[in-house]
Formats: structure tokens, sequence, C-alpha cells
């Protein structure tokens, strides 16, 4: 198993773990994944069928049931910023102001390019991290907006470098 695939993993069981003895668990389950990733990846979809022995038709019967849920990245980086209680108290909207100004787009837009998307979400499970961020599944924890425009430069360079070497899509971000 690759570190990525033992991190879905990983996730996904904390998810189940959390969700499963609730009304509805699958719709939490899914709902979860969709606030840390922006949307549903299909490897999480797999991974939720494999965990919890339900075929992944049904998982996707009750994604297409719901307009809310997403199939498809709206970005190919996904900017969730934490804006649940902890967050909030911890600074949360100013993340966001500056993960605005920084990207140049609004919460809730995509840049022209497609590169970008900026969203707030819901607690992603690590509120002793607050305030938190999760870009493209890599959680920030106790981010300060000094850090924003660093991240952001970061992830430029990383989708430069795939777009140069696309082998690399999917490498791990140092930052
Ligand atoms: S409120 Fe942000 S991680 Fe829980």
């Amino acid at each position: 198993m690759s570190a990525a695939e033992t991190d879905i993993a990983a996730e996904v069981s904390a998810s189940i773990k959390r969700w499963q003895k609730r009304r509805g668990s699958m719709v939490m389950m899914l709902h979860a994944i969709q606030e840390r990733s922006g949307y549903v990846p299909r490897e999480y979809a797999l991974e939720l069928a494999r965990q919890t022995g339900n075929p992944l038709a049904r998982i996707y019967e009750v994604l297409t049931f719901y307009n809310y849920f997403k199939l498809k990245s709206p970005g190919k980086v996904v900017v969730s910023v934490c804006t649940g209680t902890a967050c909030h108290l911890k600074g949360a909207s100013e993340l966001v102001a500056s993960f605005s100004e920084s990207l140049k787009i609004a919460e809730g837009e995509t840049d022209e390019a497609g590169d970008f998307h900026l969203q707030s979400v819901r607690c992603v499970g690590c509120c002793g991290l607050a305030p938190a961020v999760v870009i493209n599944g890599k959680t920030y924890g106790k981010l300060k907006t000094t850090q924003v425009s660093g991240i952001v430069a970061r992830w430029r360079e990383k989708l430069a470098e795939e777009e140069e070497h696309p082998e690399k899509k999917g490498a791990p971000v140092h930052v």
C-alpha cells in the first residue's frame, strides 16, 4: 500500500468510527470526506465500500441522490479553511481573508485557470490544531495568516512542476 493509500484508509476508518452508530451514517461519512477534500474522490468511495462492506454502487446511489455531493474536484488544488467553532475562535475568518487575498478569489470560487478553489468547511476533525486548513488532503494546523502566502507559493510551484513533469502528480508537498 502506498503512503497516499494508507492515508486514505486511515481517514476513512476514522470517519467510519465517528459516524457508524448514527442514523444516516453513510451520508455523514461521505459528508466528512467532502469536507476534507472539497469533493468525494473515487479512491475514497472505493475505500469506504471496502471498509463498510457496502457495494460501491450503493455508495454512488447516495452520492448522486444528493445534489450537495461533488464527484469532481472544483479545482486542481482545493483549499478548505475550517470555520468550525474551535477554528472560528482562533481566527479562521482572518485565514479565509488571507487565502482570498493571496489567491485573488472569493470564498466559494475557483480561479479562472481552474487551479485553486477556496472554500470554508465545518470541523475537519482536528480541533486541537485550530485554526486548521486542509489543502488537497494535507492538514495545516495552528496556521497563522503570515504563513499563507508562502503556502500558496509552494502549491503554485507544485502545480508548475506537475505541468512540466506529470509523473510527479500526487507527490507530497513539503511546506
Ligand atoms: S473546528 Fe476546526 S478542526 Fe474542529
